[in-house]
């Protein structure tokens, strides 16, 4: 009995001064929301535009060859034509993030990750422009694990990118994280996130005996994602200017879901060239649900991966696009002939009633191919604010 008081009473000590310490660090720690918020927001013409850069496979730059170009290209390609490609893409697009989606080096070929990462990123880097990167299948192939190819991202210059959110304990894989996208500094909705980006962790290979083929979105990662979003759909439709829906977001990752087997060139734009895995996707061969998730939590309206080089499409499923970038990297596999590209994809803001800017109206993209112009092709409407949301609910009517 006495020996269960002292224990309690030590317990509840114990409790006590790490409960105090706890609230005194988290205030002197405390960075607002708004602080937070602060670090993307849309610019003053209203637009955010976000380059993806997909599949670099980045070695050790001038020595690593390309794979798949003609052969009149063939002389001095090196890693180097991948980096000369991301400073001309900064320079057209001028970007306000740069996100890339995976594979961002070859581990195999690579003779030290962390300096193929550092080449890898140094455009962007040097651009000053917020950047992020998510894993691939690839990224751990040299001397770092996936967990150290993270970590050193998230150390580098200009970066954005987290290993992982700090309020979840336990989470698969390493690079879950978001991000979000304020409104334009001076308008009520500057404190606003009107954009919300994921970023997640799809994995390498299945460690599942029989389950054959590439990772998957883990449960962890979906719980995560369901409660971000639920947050940031509570805060949205709240506080001032309290809007009726979430605010739109967009996910980032490597391996396709299995649901973008469902397009062909009658229902998509871009192409599909692959010939492997299920109908030329190459997604994990089991299906963990995370497009129903997607679908479910209502705000994610267009996904972006990479992985399969020579797919470059957009499809829209159950009001969700899900799309390719294309191969960007010419150490990576392509088809010799058809250009290496990237993704571009820009947010618009409508105009309030009072003439300031309001939250997001509509979502663009294009690619732009690595010839001499950069032309640009298959510019679309990814996603737009319907009439009904704009004009509420009375405008619903007729059959
Ligand atoms: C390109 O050049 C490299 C090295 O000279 C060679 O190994 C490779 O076969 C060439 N590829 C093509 C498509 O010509
Ligand atoms: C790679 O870069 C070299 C040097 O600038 C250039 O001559 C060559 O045409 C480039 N190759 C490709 C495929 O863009
Ligand atoms: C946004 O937050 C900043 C800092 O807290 C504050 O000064 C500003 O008034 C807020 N703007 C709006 C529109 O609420
Ligand atoms: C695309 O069209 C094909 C038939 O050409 C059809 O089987 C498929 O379900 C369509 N996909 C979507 C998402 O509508």
């Amino acid at each position: 009995m006495g020996m269960s008081f002292m224990v309690l009473v030590v317990t509840v000590s114990w409790f006590w001064s790490i409960s105090t310490t706890c609230v005194l660090a988290a205030k002197q720690a405390y960075i607002s929301p708004q602080q937070e918020n602060q670090k993307l927001r849309f610019d003053q013409n209203g637009e955010f535009k976000i380059l993806q850069v997909a599949d670099m496979h980045y070695a050790n730059g001038k020595n690593t060859l390309c794979l798949d170009v003609l052969p009149s290209q063939n002389i001095s390609c090196s890693d180097l034509n991948t980096t000369a490609f991301i400073q001309r893409m900064i320079l057209a697009e001028k970007p306000n993030l740069i996100v890339f989606t995976g594979d961002n080096i070859f581990g195999y070929d690579s003779s030290d990750s962390a300096k193929s990462m550092d080449a890898a990123f140094a455009p962007a880097v040097a651009s000053n422009i917020p950047w992020v990167a998510v894993l691939g299948n690839h990224d751990q192939e040299g001397s770092l694990s996936r967990e150290g190819v993270m970590k050193h991202i998230v150390g580098m210059k200009n970066t954005l990118s987290k290993l992982n959110p700090p309020e979840v304990r336990i989470i698969d894989g390493f690079g879950n994280y978001n991000l979000e996208v304020g409104g334009v500094q001076g308008t009520e909705f500057e404190n606003k996130s009107v954009l919300n980006l994921y970023f997640l962790d799809s994995g390498d290979y299945s460690k599942v005996p029989t389950i054959p083929g590439y990772d998957w979105i883990k449960p962890s990662q979906q719980l995560w994602f369901k409660r971000t979003s639920a947050e940031l759909r509570k805060v949205y439709i709240k506080g001032l200017v309290p809007q009726k829906e979430a605010a739109p977001g967009l996910a980032y990752f490597h391996i396709p879901l299995p649901e973008y087997a469902n397009f062909d060139s009658s229902n998509f734009t871009g192409v599909k060239i692959e010939q492997d895995g299920n109908n030329g996707i190459s997604s994990a061969s089991v299906n963990s649900g995370f497009f129903t998730t997607l679908v479910e939590a209502g705000d994610v309206k267009a996904v972006f991966t990479g992985h399969d080089h020579i797919n470059d499409f957009c499809g829209k499923l159950m009001d969700i696009q899900l799309c390719y970038a294309g191969g960007f990297g010419y150490h990576a596999y392509g088809k010799a002939g058809w250009s290496r590209r990237a993704r571009v994809v820009v947010a618009s803001l409508e105009k309030t009633d009072k003439g300031s800017w309001g939250g997001v109206k509509s979502i663009k993209s294009w690619k732009r191919l690595d010839d001499q112009q950069l032309t640009g092709i298959d510019g679309e409407v990814l996603w737009s604010k319907s009439f009904r949301e704009n004009n509420g609910a009375n405008q619903i009517g007729g059959n």
